[in-house]
């Protein structure tokens, strides 16, 4: 078979057997799919030899580029050891290494780490372990979770149920708890109708409100720091995520800190929660730990709520949770290997520096007739397109401005991926300064033709 015949049967095959995620699978068979088969830096190959910029890192996991030597290294290393052995009744080398490195470098007082293997997991176990932590301290009733209009937080059902963006979440509502909901921080499109900073940060008041009437049947409150992902890249105002913290330590309640998409660096910090000093009880990572290479997550809690859990077997104290991968060795060496390379090439410091690049770039775009928001935070940006940008008027849904914009990008050897209209601006954060330049050009252009072409 020649390698002409072998591409189209493999795109063939692929619209025959593969169940795309968050893909209208109709739509996918009428298109010729993109089927990558190899990546170098911040490029992705197709099978047809034409090269793309990796412009949201595989889906907001690559950290420092495709096929980076040190992690292909501890892969390959690891692999001649063992690939998998269960954390449940057994320890395994390199979780255990990673889980000092993690230790070392997470927020002070962080102590625990308990594995498991995406960030919807690393979710659901902090939201049961919340739970559990009040029942094991002998408090009732504490049966709820106050989380954000307009978070994401993963697929699973508790994930889901902690959510707040009805087109994902709203089909499954029968199947989800409730949750108490306090207004999201996003200015562009406030709730309450207010402007930012004359506002006073009104939407931590409503927060405070729900904390005043309803903390004793409240276990946590949950919310991804610094930026609304999924949301559409919603950036926090300044004092917003102290004001959280404030808070429910005011209020005795638990705060579980989602960075599964902005820790390891993506906000230039290692982890977001930093940018205003926030110790958490719970921190979710994912997506970045393996620098992208394989899937792994982990929930690292205190001594305060580990110990809650301790006790005669028969008191049934356990954590009764657990994954199949949960600290698979190969993902904890890639992970290890990663956080080495922070440390090396000093990976913090250069999102810095792209950011310079970046945040003139969002206030440069703002100009355009089509574009109503541009913010960022570090590596992760989002520009909101806007019909009118007068008065904010978004683009209809049957617009799909975002998803057009995204395809001019792939003509021009882009690939980005659209959060309804807002385009998402997420490259590996090992980027060079001329490649990004690069990216945000093409952005830039690709918006322009799709908006006023
Ligand atoms: C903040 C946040 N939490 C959780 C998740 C879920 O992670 P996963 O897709 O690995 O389940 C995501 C994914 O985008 C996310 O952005």
């Amino acid at each position: 078979m020649d390698i002409l015949d072998r591409n189209r049967r493999l795109e063939e095959l692929d619209r025959r057997y593969v169940w795309h995620p968050f893909t209208q699978m109709k739509e996918w068979e009428e298109a010729v799919p993109v089927i990558i088969s190899e990546g170098r830096g911040s490029f992705l190959r197709d099978i047809y030899g034409r090269w793309y910029l990796d412009g949201v890192s595989s889906l907001w996991v690559n950290v420092h580029g495709h096929r980076k030597k040190e992690i292909d290294d501890a892969i390959r290393s690891q692999l001649e050891r063992i690939s998998h052995s269960t954390l449940l009744g057994l320890g395994s080398e390199s979780s255990i290494e990673l889980a000092e490195k993690l230790i070392n470098i997470v927020p002070a007082g962080l102590t625990r780490v308990f594995y498991s293997d995406n960030g919807s997991t690393s979710v659901e176990v902090a939201l049961k372990m919340a739970y559990q932590y009040w029942i094991h301290r002998g408090v009732k009733g504490r049966e709820k979770f106050l989380c954000l209009n307009n978070a994401y937080h993963g697929d699973t059902l508790g994930a889901v149920s902690a959510g707040g963006i009805d087109i994902f979440h709203e089909a499954f509502r029968p199947l989800l708890f409730d949750t108490f909901r306090a207004p999201s921080p996003y200015c562009y499109r406030c709730e309450l109708g207010l402007e930012s900073p004359g506002c006073g940060l009104a939407c931590l008041e409503r927060l405070e409100e729900i904390l005043k009437g309803h903390a004793p049947e409240i276990a946590a409150v949950i919310i991804e720091p610094m930026v609304q992902g999924a949301g559409g890249m919603v950036v926090f105002p300044p004092g917003y995520l102290k004001g959280v913290r404030d808070l429910t330590e005011k209020y005795g309640v638990l705060l579980i800190a989602d960075e599964v998409a902005v820790g390891f660096g993506r906000t230039g910090r290692m982890f977001a929660c930093e940018h205003e000093d926030v110790v958490p009880d719970f921190l979710c990572l994912s997506k970045g730990i393996t620098g992208g290479y394989l899937p792994l997550a982990a929930t690292i809690t205190t001594e305060e709520v580990y110990s809650a859990f301790l006790g005669e077997y028969r008191e049934l104290k356990t954590f009764f949770h657990g994954h199949s991968y949960s600290g698979n060795p190969l993902a904890c060496a890639a992970a290890i290997a990663s956080i080495g390379l922070f440390e090396r090439e000093k990976t913090v410091e250069g999102v810095r520096k792209k950011e310079n690049i970046l945040l003139p770039w969002l206030e440069a775009v703002r100009g355009l007739e089509h574009v109503g928001d541009a913010r960022g935070l570090g590596l992760m940006a989002g520009v909101e397109l806007v019909r009118d940008s007068k008065n904010r008027e978004p683009y209809s849904f049957e617009d799909k401005m975002g998803f057009k914009v995204c395809l001019r990008a792939r003509e021009k050897g882009l690939l980005i991926r659209p959060l309804g209209n807002v385009v998402v601006i997420m490259p590996p954060l090992s980027i060079s300064e001329e490649h990004l330049a690069g990216m945000l050009d093409i952005i830039r252009d690709s918006i322009v033709e799709a908006t006023e072409g």
